[in-house]
C-alpha cells in the first residue's frame, strides 16, 4: 500500500522502513505536518500516517477523502486530534497503536519525578560548573508518600506499580477501575479526595471533551500546598494559565511537564536560535519548579519498534479488508 507519513524525523524513518521489510508497502516521507495546505502532498496514497500534533479535522479530512483516501493510521496511542465523526461520515478508518509501551511511558514519569523532586538537572549544572553547594537542592523521601493517579489505565497502572515498589501509598481516580488494582495495592477513591490527600498527582488519562482542563482552577485549589503535579498524558488536561497563577502564588510546590496543550507548534522541532512566540509556555519556562520534557515519554527504542510494527499491520490488516482490532470507531 502507499502511505504518505506526515510530521516524519530521522527516527520514524530508520525505524519504519527497518519494519516495513517484512510488509513491503510504499512509505513516502514529509517532515512537515498534516494541515489544509500540506495535504496536498498526499494525492496518489491510499493512507496517510500521522502523528500527535498532526490535524484532521473535518476540513483536512474532506480534502483526503476527496484524494480517494480513506484510510488513516495514527502511529500513536491518543486520538484526540481525529474528528472520528467526520472520519465515519467520510468513510475514512482510522487506526492506531494502542499500546506500544506503557513502560516507556510510565518510567519517563518516573524519571520527571526523580529529577524534579532531587533537582538532578540542576545539580548536573552546577557540578559541571564547578558549583558542590547543596543550597537549594533539597528534596524529600518517595517512601510513604501518598500518589494520586489519574486514569490506571495501561500506562496508570504500570506507573502505580513502579511507585507502590517506592513503598508509596497509591490513591487512584477511574470511570472504570482496574480489576488488577487491588493486588497491586491501589485504593481508589474520588477525584476530590485524590486531589485532597495526594502529596503527587500524576495524570494518565486521556484527553476528551469532559477531561479538557480536568485540573483547573477549583482543581489545583483542592491539592495539598506544595504538591507535585505531573502530566505525561495530554496538555489540555491542565488549563496552563491556571497553573501558572497557582506556581506564581506558590500553592503548587512543583511541576512536571511532557505535554502542553500549545505544544503543536513548539514540540519536535529545533527552535534554538529564535524567539519563542508562545508567552504561556515561556512563562512556564522561568519557573525554577516547573521541568519540561519535549513530549519524549515514548520515546524508546523498544516502543518506536512496536509503534512502526503495529502501525505497518494494522494497515496491511485493511489494506486486505480484515477486521483491524486496532481501529478507533466512535463510542456507540
Ligand atoms: P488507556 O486507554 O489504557 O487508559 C486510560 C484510562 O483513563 C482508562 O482506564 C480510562 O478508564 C481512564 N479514563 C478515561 N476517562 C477518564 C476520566 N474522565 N477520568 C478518569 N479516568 C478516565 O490509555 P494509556 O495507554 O494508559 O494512555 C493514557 C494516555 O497517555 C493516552 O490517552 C495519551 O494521551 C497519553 N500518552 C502519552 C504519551 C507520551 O509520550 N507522553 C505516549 C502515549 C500515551
Amino acid at each position: 500500500m502507499k502511505v504518505a507519513f506526515f510530521s516524519v524525523h530521522s527516527y520514524d524513518r530508520e525505524f519504519f522502513d527497518e519494519a516495513n521489510v517484512g510488509f513491503g508497502h510504499e512509505l513516502q516521507y514529509f517532515t512537515t505536518h498534516l494541515d489544509t495546505r500540506t495535504a496536498v502532498l498526499a494525492e496518489g496514497a491510499e493512507a496517510v500516517c500521522t502523528f500527535v500534533n498532526d490535524t484532521l479535522d473535518p476540513a483536512v479530512l474532506e480534502q483526503l477523502a476527496q484524494m480517494g483516501i480513506r484510510k488513516v493510521a495514527l502511529r500513536c496511542a491518543g486520538f484526540n486530534q481525529v474528528d472520528l465523526r467526520a472520519a465515519e461520515s467520510l468513510g475514512i478508518q482510522v487506526v492506531r497503536v494502542p499500546e506500544y509501551s506503557p513502560y516507556a511511558v510510565a518510567e519517563h514519569t518516573i524519571a520527571l519525578i526523580l529529577a524534579l523532586n532531587r533537582k538532578i538537572h540542576v545539580a548536573h549544572s552546577r557540578v559541571r560548573d564547578g558549583n558542590f553547594r547543596l543550597a537549594g537542592l533539597l528534596g524529600f523521601d518517595l517512601h510513604g508518600k501518598t500518589i494520586g493517579v489519574i486514569g490506571t489505565g495501561k500506562i496508570g497502572l504500570e506507573f502505580c506499580r513502579i511507585m507502590r515498589g517506592f513503598s508509596c501509598r497509591v490513591l487512584a481516580y477511574d470511570l472504570y477501575p482496574h480489576p488488577a488494582a487491588a493486588d497491586i495495592g491501589i485504593e481508589y477513591t474520588s477525584l476530590d479526595a485524590l486531589l485532597e490527600q495526594s502529596d503527587i498527582v500524576s495524570l494518565h488519562c486521556p484527553l476528551t471533551p469532559e477531561t479538557h482542563h480536568l485540573i483547573d482552577e477549583e482543581a489545583i485549589g483542592r491539592m495539598k500546598p506544595g504538591c507535585m503535579l505531573v502530566n505525561t498524558s495530554r496538555g489540555a488536561l491542565i488549563d496552563t494559565p491556571a497553573l501558572i497563577r497557582a506556581l506564581k502564588q506558590g500553592t503548587l510546590g512543583s511541576v512536571a511537564l511532557d505535554v502542553y496543550e500549545e505544544e503543536g507548534d513548539l514540540f519536535f522541532e529545533d527552535w534554538s536560535a529564535h524567539v519563542i512566540q508562545d508567552d504561556v509556555f515561556a512563562r512556564l519556562l522561568t519557573f525554577p519548579n516547573v521541568l519540561i520534557t519535549a513530549h519524549q515519554a515514548f520515546f524508546t527504542r523498544d516502543a518506536l519498534q512496536n509503534i512502526a510494527l503495529t502501525t505497518l499491520s494494522n494497515l496491511a490488516q485493511l489494506g486486505r479488508c480484515e477486521t483491524c482490532p486496532n481501529e478507533v470507531k466512535l463510542p456507540d
